[in-house]
């Protein structure tokens, strides 16, 4: 399974993406976190934040996502994956993908602001420390229609989000095994 979150920077994606990792592994489970910053500094350290280089991104993170994923791995994509498009082409591509919608208030990520992004990108124009493609504040991000899981990090503590998609890639999990042993039972017993 691969599971393609999406959100805006400082959401609490990756927060979440480690926590649910350790506690899949605590259950015996296979799982590796894809972690949009860890590969831009490896495998993607070309790309810059055009609306290009963000797609390519996705399809690189997408790649080896679908790589491990084929050998049973479950595979949590943290990146902002911003645009509709890429992400539907992920679902269209590999199988079993779920896409999971962080969402944020922009009011609370500005007061967060751990990176200090939010401060830079509401810099006045002309400042030289000013950065001019920060999702959310000055450039796009297509609000999935129909998420397959939708976690509100403002609204809730991070145990809840974290407890929220631990239960969703648990229940998944168990609805695959449950189909496969039934089409099993049905030919062989
Ligand atoms: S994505 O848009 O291509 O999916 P990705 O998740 O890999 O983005 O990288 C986002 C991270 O890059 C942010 O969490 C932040 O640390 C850093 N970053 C630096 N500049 C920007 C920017 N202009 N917009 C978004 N993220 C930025």
């Amino acid at each position: 399974m691969i599971v393609q979150l999406c959100g805006m920077s400082g959401a609490g994606k990756s927060t979440l993406a480690t926590l649910v990792k350790g506690r899949l592994q605590q259950h015996g489970i296979k799982v590796e976190v894809i972690d949009g910053d860890d590969y831009r500094e490896v495998l993607c350290k070309d790309l810059g934040f055009s609306r290009k280089d963000r797609c390519e991104n996705i399809r690189r993170l997408g790649f080896v996502a679908g790589r491990l994923a084929a050998h049973g791995v479950v595979v949590i994509i943290s990146a902002i994956n911003p645009y509709k498009e890429v992400r539907e082409e992920i679902a269209k591509t590999y199988e079993d993908v779920k896409t999971v919608f962080v969402d944020c208030a922009v009011d609370e990520l500005i007061n967060r602001d751990t990176k200090g992004l939010y401060r830079k990108a509401l810099l006045p124009e002309g400042h030289p420390d000013r950065i001019g493609n920060l999702t959310g504040i000055n450039d796009p991000f297509d609000i999935p229609a129909s998420p397959d899981l939708y976690i509100n990090t403002a609204l809730q503590e991070v145990e809840e989000s974290a407890g929220r998609l631990f239960y969703f890639i648990t229940s998944e999990l168990a609805g695959s095994l449950f189909f496969f042993k039934k089409q099993h039972a049905q030919r062989y017993s």
